[in-house]
């Protein structure tokens, strides 16, 4: 059955958010009247965005609005700066058009919440979509309208620092997540003064830059980017994503700020997007060393002609492209749509009508910092529990803290932290005292940072192990060594700390490991080490209470990977989605110990000297207690194109605790005209269970779940064997099978 050509995304997407309503009549007769008054320059000008508003204003500065120079800032100013700009552009400029302040609002503003890539691993959309609420809340009180987020790059590869910023490697997570942060952070309406407008980026396809490193080369056929790096971008504009940001690499040779394939045929044309898209910081003009543009006239008007409509931070535009339109090389209807997707924006955001607002600063709250402690006890991750170690018993005698990550509160922020404010953070060490008192608390960080590489700091470390019942250990990545420019060719634990753990190892105490990072880490050593595991990602503000309570059981862990742990950084790319391959390992190939090969045989798909799985595998996670699936169920043998079929299965919580289970359902096409991924991630429920409690969790499966582009991009489904699982993550489960007719 051939759908659409380019359907809409199929399955759970939220229908088209107020936000992303079609323009009104009312709006785009304003827009009209205002384009017949602008001069070419003011046109250009408010394509052209800066980051330079320095306090107090300058001069220039303030001569350059009133001559509508600029549209837009980023990152720039604090409020009563921005205040007192919107005040010239208002009342000073000759049309009066109103500034639109953009910044990274990436994971919360002054309340900070995990890392995005942590947000997914809660798999809860309701809770990340109240995230970004409560940080759009703060923004706008601020004067910003406008946020540089979410960030879209389905990532398969750790060695990438922006995979922090990643909804993760799968493309039906990572759209879930898209609509839940466009509609937290634009509301029901962006007139709304405490929306802010939001920015899908980048786009597209950044996260798979060859090599996992940051800007370099993208080659994809479109067949994948349809299937995997595309259907995030297309659940953000189905939910109203006011903007698109351009990414900085070539997709297949072509700058994504010159693509016309993803700006013109697949945003405007097949998703029909009425918004408007900005480029990334300098990326116009980055295409002359590229070897795409022979000079910034050239670079601005290739960006212009693909549909590139504001220009971040380079002056490409303003400098080049009124010549540009004298000489009949850019179309002035183009910048005219330009100017009047920007416009439309500030419109919707009530930027011309609404009073401009007296300068107010927001402030960390009881109720922003409760929204934060729950998204990182959500987000964190139980990788291991030996003899149920965790939850400790509150009447312990005393613990040892200790790791450079126990007491750091910018490293515990994550990356892309523009306002948080180190002094809101509760770490784990000021949690930790809070629960146990000071005396039951035996702090040593035994190095200074993730990175560093001196044993100064072991003995007195030991020394710590030694006095307590339980070792926690707070280990991981510095926030510098993550994010944006910050990729790494190895993916251990920075530094001296795996010797830092064999160290205090040694005490012979049980020990609990609690690693704080932007990216899946290696660390099979220490996990054999450790009692248990909790990944933590980087939790923000309330990280510390979060991980405290978790620790001692006043909470429950339920957090689900979002992205595959490789055993070494030799196995990447490694993601649960993937084809099945002529010759797929033998489970007797298993086990084989990282280093050296032994008894190569075998002519299969793996490693002669690395168990070819995963460390830890898409949507695993641990909890207190234990679920069984059983009885699996489908709801008939076969099912017609047109109809639909339904997968049940009995989740029972055999273990003494309640707890959290998020019930996976996928699937696998076992023979299609296009090979099909062993398993794909189709639906998830989130059930709670008290202990001996049964639950019975229903899909429902129809034709457009099943659902793949072919060789002519076409979204089609073919009938044949379906495999289905309903699974606690992408690896086990209980399988049923049923046949599309
Ligand atoms: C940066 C990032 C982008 C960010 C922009 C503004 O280089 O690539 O994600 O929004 O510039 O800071």
């Amino acid at each position: 059955m051939v759908f659409r050509k380019r359907a809409a995304l199929a399955v759970l997407l939220l229908s088209a958010g107020a936000a992303g309503a079609a323009p009104t009549p009312e709006i785009e007769k304003r827009i009209d009247d205002l384009i017949a008054r602008m001069t070419i320059q003011e046109k250009v000008g408010q394509m052209s965005q800066s980051t330079s508003l320095a306090t107090p204003l300058s001069e220039r500065i303030k001569q350059e609005i009133r001559q509508g120079r600029w549209g837009s800032f980023l990152n720039a100013g604090n409020p009563s700066d921005r205040a007192e700009a919107q005040r010239i552009a208002r009342q000073e400029s000759r049309l009066g058009i109103p500034l639109l302040f953009g910044r990274d609002v990436i994971h919360g503003y002054h309340t900070i919440f995990p890392i995005p890539l942590g947000q997914a691993a809660s798999w809860n959309p309701t809770l990340v979509q109240q995230a970004a609420r409560v940080a759009a809340r703060e923004a706008a009180a601020e004067g910003i309208r406008w946020t540089f987020a979410p960030m879209l790059d389905i990532a398969r590869d750790p060695r990438w620092g922006r995979i922090a910023e990643s909804p993760g490697e799968d493309p039906f997570l990572g759209s879930l997540m898209a609509a839940a942060l466009v509609r937290g952070f634009q509301g029901t309406s962006l007139a709304d003064p405490a929306s802010v407008a939001a920015c899908a980026k980048h786009y597209a396809a950044y996260g798979a830059a060859e090599g996992g490193r940051d800007y370099n080369s993208v080659w994809m056929p479109e067949l994948l980017l349809r299937q995997v790096y595309l259907p995030a971008f297309h659940a953000a504009a189905e939910a109203g994503a006011a903007t698109f940001m351009t990414s900085f690499n070539t997709l297949n040779g072509v700058p994504a700020s010159a693509n016309h394939f993803l700006l013109r045929e697949v945003l405007r044309n097949d998703w029909k997007y009425d918004g408007f898209v900005v480029s990334d910081y300098n990326a116009v003009i980055e295409m002359v060393p590229h070897g795409y543009a022979t000079d910034e006239a050239d670079a601005a008007r290739k960006a212009a002609n693909a549909g590139v409509d504001m220009e971040m931070v380079s002056t490409s535009f303003f400098d080049h492209l009124p010549a540009l339109v004298e000489a009949g090389k850019v179309d002035r209807k183009l910048i005219d749509d330009a100017v009047r997707d920007i416009l439309r924006l500030k419109f919707r955001l009530g930027l011309f009508d609404a009073a401009i607002p007296a300068p107010a600063v927001s402030r960390v709250t009881p109720e922003s910092l409760a929204v934060a402690e729950r998204l990182a006890t959500e987000s964190t991750v139980l990788l291991k529990n030996r003899g149920d170690l965790l939850p400790l018993a509150s009447t312990i005698g005393s613990v040892a803290v200790i790791g450079p990550l126990a007491d750091s509160p910018v490293d515990q922020m994550g990356t892309w932290v523009t306002d948080g404010r180190a002094e809101d953070v509760t770490t784990p060490l000021a949690a930790l005292r809070q629960i146990l008192g000071q005396q039951r608390v035996h702090y040593a960080p035994g190095l200074q940072n993730s990175r560093d590489t001196s044993r100064a700091g072991f003995s007195a470390a030991r020394e710590a192990a030694s006095r307590a019942d339980v070792v926690l250990l707070f280990l991981g990545e510095e926030e510098i060594l993550s994010g944006e420019a910050r990729s790494r060719a190895f993916l251990n634990l920075p530094g001296a700390q795996e010797a830092l753990a064999d160290a205090v190892a040694a005490a012979g105490k049980p020990m609990v490991a609690i690693i704080m990072a932007g990216r899946p880490l290696t660390f099979h050593d220490l996990a054999e080490k450790a009692n248990a595991v909790l990944y933590a990602w980087h939790p923000g503000t309330a990280g510390g209470p979060a991980l405290a309570k978790l620790l001692f059981g006043q909470t429950a862990p339920s957090g689900r990977l979002p992205v595959t742990f490789p055993r070494s950084v030799g196995q990447v790319p490694i993601y649960y989605a993937h084809l099945s391959t002529g010759r797929p390992p033998l489970t007797s190939e298993l086990g084989v110990p990282a280093g050296t090969p032994v008894k190569p045989s075998g002519y299969t798909s793996r490693y002669i000297d690395l168990d070819y799985t995963p460390e830890y595998r898409f949507g695993y996670g641990l909890s207190y207690t234990r679920f069984e699936y059983s009885n699996l169920r489908v709801s008939a043998p076969s099912m017609p194109a047109s109809g639909a079929i339904t997968v049940s299965a009995d989740i029972t919580n055999r273990g003494k605790h309640e707890g959290v289970e998020t019930v996976q359902l996928y699937i696998h096409d076992v023979t299609a005209s296009v090979a099909q991924p062993v398993r794909v991630l189709k639906g998830f429920r989130r059930i709670e269970l008290k202990p001996n409690a049964t639950e019975t969790v229903t899909f429902s499966i129809g034709a457009n779940d099943l659902a793949f582009y072919n060789e002519r991009m076409q979204l089609v489904t073919e009938p044949g064997r379906f495999e289905v699982w309903i699974a606690p993550d992408a690896e086990s489960g209980l399988m049923g099978t049923f046949t599309l007719r």
